[in-house]
């Protein structure tokens, strides 16, 4: 299977992987012949792009670290966990069993948040961009799953202890709730805010802490992740200005993935980055914006070339990334399908960690299909 955006697809492709919604719900099935119609659609509900089946990509499949099964789980959970906890701290709700809904819900959180630590753990792969195919029915609640799982690799690949994986991961379920306060016409405005507006949007990391330090299951840390998950290094961030060491690690861990998550997904103000460029984008900001050691872990626990993206090599042949090497994460295995001159040729694969003068010149998430 290979990724395509949906603007250069043709009537009579067929899908090779479910487009859902977010609460599982299967929109179209793997294995359907798109239509004129089926197209349309898909652009109307802002699924930018698609695996498709064709003959040159036959054999290459994309496994996702996190089964499908358990996203849909984890966004349900996410959902009702969010919901509620900002729901019930507002002081009209009742106390004691607004108490025990908390309870409930950080319970579930923990418990999705191991299942998830357990799938990485015991399958080690590199995060693919998987999120890009799903239609979107509230940002915030896949924005809050894909960070989290995003943050548990960065956290194991830190070497923290499972109690600490397990806070990072809390802390990056949660980071968001104080969005839950902020008015969703704002949230989601197209095009740019006033400075009035983007004020309001920002007071989101405070908001966020206060609800969260009155739950007593959550700890301490846990909530300064809501608060700093956009203080930057060199103090340019908010809602403080927090420098460097005053930033707490965790926050420092999360606003690393919680951008790269915001920069290669689908956003009513603009399209998404492929993971390439979203490293780029962290990297030039690493030791000012970023943590620069969080940035280089981070580099290992994605696929910066997924599975199935088409690409251009420098010296002009074109091909399909076939397959993910956890030795060197920028040089996969490519199957290449077009020559130099663009001519098509009978499909055979090239390892580029061994063919150290060969390297990605072009990514074509659009490449046409022939
Ligand atoms: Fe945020």
């Amino acid at each position: 299977m290979r990724l395509v955006t949906v603007d250069r697809c043709q009537a009579g492709i067929s899908l090779a992987k479910s487009i859902s919604h977010e609460n599982g719900s299967v929109l179209l099935a793997a294995g359907t012949q798109l239509t004129e119609q089926h197209i349309a659609r898909l652009k109307k509900l802002q699924v930018f792009t698609i695996y498709i089946e064709d003959d040159d990509s036959e054999g290459i499949d994309i496994i996702d670290s996190i089964p499908e099964e358990l996203r849909v789980e984890a966004v349900h959970v996410i959902t009702e966990g969010l919901t509620t906890i900002a729901g019930l701290t507002s002081p009209h709700a009742p106390q004691i069993q607004g108490m025990m809904k908390t309870s409930r819900a950080i319970r579930s959180f923990q418990k999705i948040f191991r299942d998830i630590t357990q799938c990485l753990k015991g399958a080690p792969a590199a995060l693919q961009l998987l999120a890009s195919t799903k239609i979107h029915d509230n940002f915030v609640y896949t924005h809050s799953l894909n960070v989290s799982i995003y943050a548990c690799q960065l956290a194991i690949e830190n070497g923290l202890p499972l109690k600490k994986i397990e806070e990072v991961g809390l802390g990056a379920m949660l980071h968001d709730i104080g969005t839950m306060f902020i008015s969703p016409e704002i949230l989601n405005k197209p095009g740019e805010l006033t400075d009035r507006e983007f004020a309001y949007v920002q007071s989101h990391t405070e908001l966020g802490f206060d609800v969260l330090r009155k739950v007593h299951e959550v700890p301490l840390p846990v909530a300064h992740c809501a608060l700093q998950h956009h203080e930057r290094i060199d103090g340019t961030g908010y809602p403080r200005g927090l420098k460097a060491d005053d930033i707490h690690p965790y926050a420092k861990l999360l606003s690393v993935v919680n951008v790269f998550e915001a920069l290669t997904n689908h956003h009513p103000h603009r399209q998404a980055m492929l993971p390439h460029n979203a490293l780029e984008y962290l990297y030039a900001g690493s030791a000012t914006q970023f943590d620069k050691k969080q940035v280089q872990l981070f580099r290992k626990c994605i696929a910066i070339y997924p599975q199935g993206l088409t690409v251009m090599l420098n010296d002009g042949r074109t091909g399909i990334v076939s397959k993910y090497n956890f030795r060197s994460a920028g040089r996969p295995e490519i199957r290449i399908i077009r020559d130099e001159e663009g001519q098509k040729v009978t499909p055979y694969e090239i390892d580029l960690a061994a063919n150290e003068c060969l390297t990605v010149e072009i990514v074509k998430a659009d490449a046409l299909l022939y």
